[in-house]
């Protein structure tokens, strides 16, 4: 063996100087009611870690945190704590437009303040908040004496989640992005998985882990590099490098939530309120609504988004659709293929695409005009495929386009391969970039700001991860960011019945989903295909319920709807704005019951929903108000209703309630039930 250098001694001092004062207690943050504990504490050779506890019962062991820096000594080790600041917060604040108008921000905060043992000029603080439901924490990096910017090249926060849990997750960084079929495993099952991603631990509780408020920094996936030991795998750079920055920084908000049961998940409004408030000012001309559009269309290959004899954006067909809208006051019609680059394989070829240039066969000012007359907006669209330089070559003009022709919503699209969006570098080379990088967090709020400059709301497919954006930039409308309606369409498998059971576990934690409910048509490729929607006619309806989003689209042909006006009446009445929403039951992939009242009015709306089995559910009317009679109109599978060869069998029946009566919903198998209530004294007035 080499004699031991002067530097090795010093190391060996050093880690007995650790292992002495190891593990020290370094501080505890409780959530106001008592039941969460967030503990903090230095571990062997200083790294810094914690554990979280629900009714003194472990649900994150001891995880590490921690950064690494490029060339440069990180925060993961040799770190002392050198003082904790603490704060309660208490406030109620509002929401322009909402699944509740008002949400309670009430949390226990400590910000601990570390040091580098071998050097106390190098600091960075820990942020930590606990709330009833659950805990978010992030790394604030001050300035620093020898650098003023920093290439992050790991991040290692661990989430530790017990054994025994069982987990409700999609793949991360894969080819389809966000868009796969949710997973119900053991946590040995996964390997790299999305986040949000769901568990429920074998003591009970469930969790979800996610993040908040991710600004100029990469998403991350939960990377399991031990047995239940995940850690914070952040999405590289083309070029390697993680995150690059510049000193002082804050990272995202690392969140877990907590819950006895799983619809306590779904009340949770923790991700908002660990992002920024509202940096726009007015926003009263972000408009919540429906919108009908030349979409599915091009999906069940009726129409194409190409030039040609089935061009789908003409437009005459677009009027039809302005005057179907305009028939049922819906605000607004998405016109897709619209404009130049939709000929050939578009979704590999960005570079072709024009955000400024119409097709000849559709009239820009004519339609815009038409549309204005009706009192409907037409809804832009842009697709990229994905090559993000093309698209912000044209961002400005294609956004005073729309601004100046009175369009106030656009849908983005990104169809690319997670991985393939294309950045091409300052010598004109193409790079490729992830959905979810940093390049990309710093390109889709780019657009939402743009946007925001005129008056412009944006709804994004492809999407980066959704991480509460919408409280600092109400104009970030929607986004998908998972398999949607148009996977009945064409994927293979379609969306199974316990799919839209499983969303609002897992991917609606994170915010609004543009899902594009309300299809009708449900064998639209005759009844042998097996490309098909997997649901009763009813459970089309009470997605619009149960899968929040502020904007909501009749996604079926104009015609099809005219086949069942009756239920077609509750797509024009369910609004998508609302005053309070509550979950009432539910399990992860196998059913949920949500109440909404609509906002600014007495009305509420219930959805239910279950997944491939048929089930009772008895659903006390507790959330409306007291000494109220309501007249409820249902709207329920028949009771020979079955997704696969009975979906239209359907029941529409009005009853008197009050908030004592307990309503009992007979779900068919892939089945729900969507119900109006309305005040007795008004309804007994229309
Ligand atoms: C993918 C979107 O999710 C879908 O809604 C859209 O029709 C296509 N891209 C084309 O833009
Ligand atoms: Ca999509």
């Amino acid at each position: 063996m080499n004699r031991p250098t002067r530097a090795h001694l010093r190391i060996f001092a050093l880690a007995v100087a650790l292992v002495a004062s190891w593990p020290a207690i370094a501080g505890d943050v409780e959530s106001p009611d008592g039941r969460i504990r967030f503990s903090l504490e230095i571990g062997y050779l200083g790294v810094p870690q914690y554990s979280i506890s629900f009714d003194d019962e472990t649900v994150v062991d001891t995880s590490k945190l921690g950064l690494r820096f490029k060339a440069r000594a990180g925060f993961d080790r040799d770190v002392e704590i050198r003082a904790v600041e603490r704060n309660e917060h208490d406030e109620t604040w509002e929401q322009p437009w909402g699944e509740r108008r008002t949400v309670r921000d009430h949390h226990n905060e400590a910000l601990f303040v570390f040091a580098a043992i071998s050097d106390p000029g190098r600091v960075f603080r820990l942020r930590v908040r606990v709330f009833n439901d659950g805990v978010g924490f992030r790394y604030e990096v001050p300035a620093q004496e020898h650098y003023d910017s920093v290439e992050i090249v790991d991040e290692m926060t661990e989430f530790h989640v017990p054994s025994g849990a069982r987990a409700w997750w999609i793949p991360g960084r894969a080819w389809n992005r966000h868009e796969f079929l949710y997973r119900e495993t053991g946590l040995h099952e996964i390997a790299l998985a999305n986040t949000p991603a769901t568990m429920k631990l074998a003591s009970g509780p469930y969790l979800s882990i996610h993040e908040a408020a991710l600004v100029d920094y990469a998403g991350y996936v939960l990377d399991q590099r031990r047995d239940g030991v995940f850690r914070t795998n952040l999405t590289p750079w083309s070029d390697g490098a993680r995150v690059k920055t510049v000193v002082p920084f804050v990272t995202p908000w690392r969140t877990i939530q907590i819950s006895p049961d799983a619809v306590g998940l779904l009340n949770s409004s923790l991700i908002l309120n660990l992002n920024e408030p509202n940096a726009l000012g007015d926003v009263s001309w972000v408009e919540p609504g429906k919108y009908a559009g030349i979409w599915w269309a091009m999906h069940i290959e009726e129409r194409t988004w190409g030039s040609g004899p089935r061009h789908g954006a003409t437009t005459a067909e677009t009027k039809r659709y302005i005057d179907f809208a305009a028939e049922h006051g819906f605000d607004g019609v998405l016109v897709e293929g619209w404009n130049i680059g939709w000929d050939g394989e578009w979704f590999n070829n960005g570079s072709a695409f024009r955000f400024a240039e119409p097709h000849p066969d559709f009239d820009f000012t004519a339609i815009t005009e038409y549309a204005k007359k009706q009192s409907v907006r037409l809804v832009g669209h842009h697709e990229t495929s994905g090559h993000i330089t093309n698209y912000e070559n044209q961002l400005q003009e294609a956004l005073d386009l729309y601004e100046s022709a009175g369009v106030c919503q656009v849908k983005t699209g990104y169809v690319a391969d997670g991985g393939d969006l294309v950045r091409i570098d300052a010598n004109g080379v193409p790079q490729y970039e992830w959905h979810d990088g940093q390049f990309a967090a710093r390109h889709y709020l780019h657009v939402v700001r743009e946007a925001a400059k005129r008056k412009i709301s944006i709804n994004t497919h492809e999407p980066i991860k959704d991480t509460g954006l919408r409280r600092t930039y109400p104009n970030w409308i929607s986004r998908e960011g998972a398999r949607g309606q148009e996977f009945n369409a064409w994927g293979t498998p379609p969306n199974p019945p316990e799919h839209t059971a499983m969303l609002p576990f897992t991917r609606l934690l994170a915010g609004p989903m543009d899902f594009t409910p309300g299809i009708f048509d449900l064998m639209f490729d005759g009844p042998d295909s097996p490309q098909r929607v997997s649901t009763t006619l009813m459970k089309q309806l009470a997605l619009y319920v149960v899968l929040y989003s502020p904007v909501q689209m009749v996604a079926d042909l104009p015609e099809n709807y005219e086949r069942f006006p009756d239920a077609f009446q509750f797509i024009v009445d369910v609004p998508t704005d609302w005053e309070q929403s509550m979950a009432l039951a539910g399990e992860i992939g196998d059913f949920v019951v949500y109440a909404r009242q609509q906002r600014g009015a007495d009305d509420w709306y219930l959805g239910a929903l279950t997944d491939e089995n048929a089930r009772e559910l008895q659903v006390a009317m507790t959330f409306l108000p007291d000494g109220v009679g309501y007249v409820a109109t249902i709207y329920r599978d028949g009771d020979n209703a079955h997704w696969q060869d009975n979906p239209y069998d359907y029941v529409i029946e009005e009853r008197t309630v009050t908030n004592k009566d307990t309503l009992e919903l007979r779900l068919a198998a892939g089945g729900g039930a969507a119900i109006r209530f309305r005040p007795a004294e008004k309804a007994e007035q229309e």
